[in-house]
Parts: structure tokens; sequence; C-alpha cells
């Protein structure tokens, strides 16, 4: 049985108040739960913040980006060093808004992906086809692509101290999720990719989350599906209800 994740990606909303309030919230409200991993993704200004207080706190942290290297003249980049020196654990890598607005390769994806494990960062691989190739009928070759150019010589071991989140791009904050069934037959395509290229004790174990638009009403019945294990979420990440709501109902 896979332990469930629910993570929430906080994008780029919120000021120092509002985030410590919101953090502080969240972790007083779910701090009973101890069958869920629970991870939440900050702005970058916030990270720091978050060691304080988060720590005695069920719920890790990590940065929504990074670069690659680990120092150099990247004038507004920052490091997998820098990260892990104020406490972050995860990486999100490969978003579809990092993919889309500062047009991210797989080939950039791949090299953050092994920097992150280098650096003994958790990264979460976010991958999901876009409407116009889903309608197109290409949704499962861009997906194999996703996947085989950004995990590219990263090893079984490696592999295993990931987690993927599959999150197609048209129902990322439009109010459309995709249905648990639809959700389903990508997880289990990818759960079988894992299968074919790595091991069948592998796919198994490995952690396949769903984002685009979560919340409360719908992560039962995303969650309940064989393939689906746990959550990315944004908008119904920024308060505190709604969140707790969406770790609690994922059980
Ligand atoms: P929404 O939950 O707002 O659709 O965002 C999903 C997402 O992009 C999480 O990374």
């Amino acid at each position: 049985m896979r332990r469930k994740i629910i993570a929430g990606n906080w994008k780029m909303h919120l000021l120092t108040d509002s985030a410590i309030d919101l953090a502080k919230s969240l972790a007083e409200s779910i701090k009973d739960v101890d069958d869920v991993d629970i991870a939440i993704f900050p702005p970058a200004p916030y990270l720091i913040l978050m060691k304080e207080v988060l720590k005695d706190s069920n719920i890790k942290y990590g940065a929504q980006n990074m670069h690659f290297a680990e120092k150099g003249a990247y004038t507004g980049e920052l490091s997998p060093g820098m990260l892990k020196d104020i406490g972050c654990k995860l990486i999100l890598v490969g978003h579809s808004e990092r993919r889309k607005i500062f047009k991210e390769s797989n080939e950039l994806i791949n090299s953050k992906l092994i920097a992150a494990i280098n650096n003994h960062l958790t990264p979460y691989l976010c991958i999901g086809e876009t409407l116009e190739e889903r309608e197109s009928g290409k949704l499962f070759e861009v997906i194999e692509e996703q996947l085989t150019i950004g995990l590219k010589s990263i090893s079984e071991d490696d592999f295993n101290k990931i987690v993927i989140a599959y999150e197609p791009v048209w129902a990322i904050g439009t109010g459309k999720t995709a249905t648990p069934e639809i959700a389903q037959e990508m997880h289990l395509f990818i759960r079988n990719w894992i299968k074919k290229n790595y091991s069948e004790n592998t796919s198994e174990k490995m952690r396949i989350l769903y984002g685009g638009s979560m919340k409360p009403e719908n992560v039962k019945s995303l969650v309940s599906q064989p393939d689906i294990d746990g959550g990315l979420v944004g908008g119904a990440s920024l308060k505190s209800e709604s969140f707790s709501q969406i770790i609690r109902f994922s059980r």
C-alpha cells in the first residue's frame, strides 16, 4: 500500500504575514494526521521562514524551482545547495507553468532532476499534456517523451527518490478537473511506462500524484482510483481550511 501525499503549490501568491499565517494554521489543523505525507511549496522569499514556522510540524517544504548548477554567474537563480541550507527537503521540477512560460525543455528538466538527487532534495517531477495535445490524440506520446527525456540516465535507485505529479495542463487553474477515469487512465499509463523502463517492483512503489483543480469535493473520487496516490494542489492549498480538508479526505 503506497502512502498518500498531499502537496500544496502556492505559486506566486501571498506576502510574509499571510504566508506565515497559512503555514501556522495548517500545521495546527493537521497536527494529528500521521498517515499522509504533507508538503508545501511556498514562494522562495518565504522558504527561510518555514524553517522556524514548521519546525515541530509534520509538513515538509520545498521550492517551486531551482537552477541545476551548484553556484556561479546565474543572476536571479537559486542553487540546490542554497535550498538545502534553508531546510528544504523537496523541489518541484518541470511544472507546466515553467515549461510553458519559461520555456523549460525536457533536457533542462533532466539536468535539474539530476542536480536535485545529487543534493538529496526529493524532486516532484511534473508532467502533463495540453488540451491541444490531448485533442489531437498525442497525449500518450507527449507524456512518454516527458518521461523518457526527463528521466534520461537516472538509475533505478535514484528514480526511487522521485515523486511524479501528473498535471493535465487543461485542468490547472481552470476549475475543470480531469474525471477520475481520465486521470486513472494516464496514471496507469505512467505506471506501466515505469514497469517497462525500470521494473515492476519500482512501478508498484512509485507515488504518482494528480494535479489540476483538486478540491475537497473531488479528492476522494480521485484518490480512490488504484493508481492515484495523492495530489498536487494549487488554488485550494491557499486556504488552510480547504487544504486540510483535502488532506483528511484523502485518507
Ligand atoms: P490548481 O489546483 O489551481 O488547478 O493548480 C494545480 C497546480 O498547478 C499544482 O501544481
